[in-house]
Formats: structure tokens, sequence, C-alpha cells
């Protein structure tokens, strides 16, 4: 096996705390081992323009603790890329682009989208490493991923912040928690900032549910409540009705029938946008208690990553220089049972970890009297 004497390295999708310290893990312990390393710039959309830059020592001093990432990151999928107005598939510029600058493995970093993307370049014969980013904690055969713990500590604080003026008017506060389609955000940062309502995508929740806890708590003579909902979660009504249409689209047998289960399906999920504002005017008459909604967006994916994501993310780089060096390619670096282990890409690729229906943030929820909306 020849031995690996340069590598790519790229940050993917949505940007999370955390990126610069896996940058850094892997560039300094790959410079250690002899390794050129090269940056290359906003995603996928650098290979494809070969737009890079120099990672040496320099480099990489002084960003273990700086939120972002220093190589820029985008959503761009190699295979579907706008370039010149057009939309082209591009794996076998980044291909060309990997032969040129004569890299011996690319290094992805990245979530769900990223790992999709990095099994299209496996597929076409590129030696891919990943890592696993993302503050949404989805990818499969990860315990955690980096940006999480950071992220959850962010909407924990708001959550804290939301009790007192959420206390001081009586209100019921509906805060917004990120996720994409999953709950791990929303459920760990309400247990933690001890939020009296969590909703996930995970469990469909009926709205009179959390409106009967409500109006128990206000009997009890606590005239506010918090209610944490993670950006995915659905009513069951709605659940029902997107099943019915995703299922209707999966079995159309002409393009006719597809094309209309498809903009069937689309209008029930733009409906979702808003769902949270929905659900605060519906708390808002089924309880008669005035509530505010407070989405919490990007400022979960903003700044210094936390202590935990900082060790994380030098673990799995680190781990990812040794991997690179025994020439195992076509994984992703993971967190296991405490320690770090490669996993086939192809096996993460196009998964999503939910949260399962027996997991112990679950049960521990319920133990503390928290409403899960059902
Ligand atoms: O995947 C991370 C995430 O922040 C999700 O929680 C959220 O749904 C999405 O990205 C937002 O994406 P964008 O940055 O493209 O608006």
């Amino acid at each position: 096996m020849a031995k690996v004497k340069r590598i790519g390295i790229l940050t993917a999708g949505g940007d999370s705390p955390g990126l610069n310290a896996a940058i850094r893990g892997v560039g300094k312990a790959a410079l250690d081992r002899g390794i050129r390393v090269l940056g290359f710039k906003d995603g996928f959309r650098g290979l494809v323009e070969n737009q890079w830059t120099q990672l040496d020592k320099t480099a990489l001093a002084g960003i273990l603790t700086i939120g972002g990432t220093i190589l820029g990151t985008g959503r761009d999928k190699p295979h579907r890329m706008e370039v010149g107005g057009e939309v082209r598939d591009m794996t076998d510029a980044i291909a060309a682009t990997y032969q040129r600058n004569r890299l011996d493995a690319l290094v992805c970093i990245g979530g769900g989208g990223t790992h999709k993307n990095a099994y299209r370049l496996v597929q076409k014969g590129l030696n891919v490493i990943t890592l696993p980013k993302t503050i949404d904690n989805d990818l499969a055969l990860t315990e955690t991923t980096i940006g999480f713990d950071t992220s959850m500590g962010i909407a924990t604080e708001a959550i804290d912040r939301l009790h007192s003026t959420a206390h001081s008017h009586h209100r019921i506060i509906v805060a917004e928690v990120m996720g994409h389609r999953a709950g791990w955000l929303a459920l760990g940062a309400g247990i933690a900032g001890g939020a009296d309502v969590i909703l996930v995508p995970e469990i469909p929740y009926d709205v009179e549910c959390i409106a009967a806890a409500i109006r128990r708590r206000y009997a009890f003579g606590t005239s506010f409540s918090i209610v944490a909902v993670a950006e995915g979660a659905v009513s069951a009504k709605d659940a029902k009705a997107l099943a019915a249409a995703g299922e209707r689209k999966r079995k159309a047998r002409t393009e006719d029938t597809r094309q209309r289960a498809a903009s069937a399906l689309a209008r029930l999920e733009a409906r979702h946008t808003g769902n949270t504002w929905r659900l605060s005017r519906e708390l808002e008459e089924l309880t008669g208690l005035e509530a505010r909604v407070t989405i919490l967006g990007y400022v979960q994916r903003g700044g210094a990553p936390s202590a935990t994501d900082r060790l994380l993310a030098t673990r799995l780089g680190t781990r990812c220089a040794e991997l690179l060096e025994q020439g195992e390619f076509g994984v992703m670096v993971a967190i296991q049972g405490g320690t770090t282990v490669p996993v086939p890409i192809g096996e993460v690729a196009g998964k999503v970890k939910y949260i399962p229906a027996d997991h112990p943030w679950l049960a521990s929820a319920r133990r503390v009297g928290t409403c899960l909306g059902d």
C-alpha cells in the first residue's frame, strides 16, 4: 500500500461549533506524520473549482476555540450542482481535482447530506474518510456528533432564561429548537433546561394533551409553562396526513399521479413552516393563557465550541489521521461505547438516527413529569 502523502480536507453542510477543532485535529496529526494538507473551500464546491489553501502549522494555530469553519461550507451536492446557471453532475470534475492535486485521500467533515455526497465519491473510487458533524446528532452509527453538545448548551441556556420572563408574565413560551427531522436537541435541552413540555418529531403530539398539562400546572398554582418544540415536531393529525401523502407518492404508478402526489406532499410540508406559531395560537385558545414564541434559530450554531466538542473533535480528528496512515478508507470515524471506531460510510449515508422509543432520555423526561405531547 502506497504511503499517504497529500490529503484534502473540507467541511460541508450547516456549520457547527467544533469544525475548526476537527480541522486542527486532523491537520496537526497528519502534519506530524509528514502528510501535506490542502483545505478545500466552501464544501464540495472548492473541489469543483480547485479552490484550496495550504493547511500548515501556522494556518492551524489558534483555531481550536473558534466557531464556524475557517474553510467555509456549503450545501452543494456534487451530483447536482449549480454551475454557470445550470445544474450539472460534477463528480467527475471533483475526481479530476483530486487527481490533479495528487491527493491520496479526502477528509469530509459533515452531517447527513455530506455523508451521501461522500459516499458518491467513494463509489467513484476516491479514498474518503468522514467525520460526523451536526448539531442535530442524527447521524447513524455514532453515539454523538461534533457540535451537538455546544448547541444543546446554548438551547439549554435559552430555556433557562425564558423561565424568568414566562414566570413574570404568567405566559406560555413556546421555544423552537433546531434538529431537522430528529428531536435530540429539543429533548436534551428540554430536559436540561427543565421545560414543562417537550415535543419531538419521533412522538407526534396531541395539542389537547399539551393544553391539559398546562391547565394542570395552572390548577396547581403555576401560571407559566415552557414548551420546547423541535422544528420537526408534528401533530398526530399532520403526521398521519404526511405519512399518507408519502405513501401515495411511493405507490404512484404514472408520472402524472407521481407529480400530483409530490405536490400534495410539498404543500403539506410547506404548511409545516410556521407550525410553532400555529401551536402557540392553539395553546392560547385552549388554555386562555397568553403565549409567546421564541425561535432559537442560528444562535444555536454560532460561537465557540464547548469543552466536550473540542475534545470530541480532537479525538475524532487525530484518529482520522491514524486511519489515513493505515490506509483505511471509505469509513466514518464514529464514537461507539465511548471510543473512536471506523464504520463504513455506506452504512451511514442515507440513514437518520432518530430517538428510539425506549431511549432513557425519554423515560427520564416522563419520570420528572414532563409532558411529551402524547
Ligand atoms: O443540520 C443542521 C441544521 O441547523 C438543522 O438543525 C436545520 O434544520 C438546518 O441545518 C438549517 O439549515 P440552513 O443552514 O441551510 O438554513
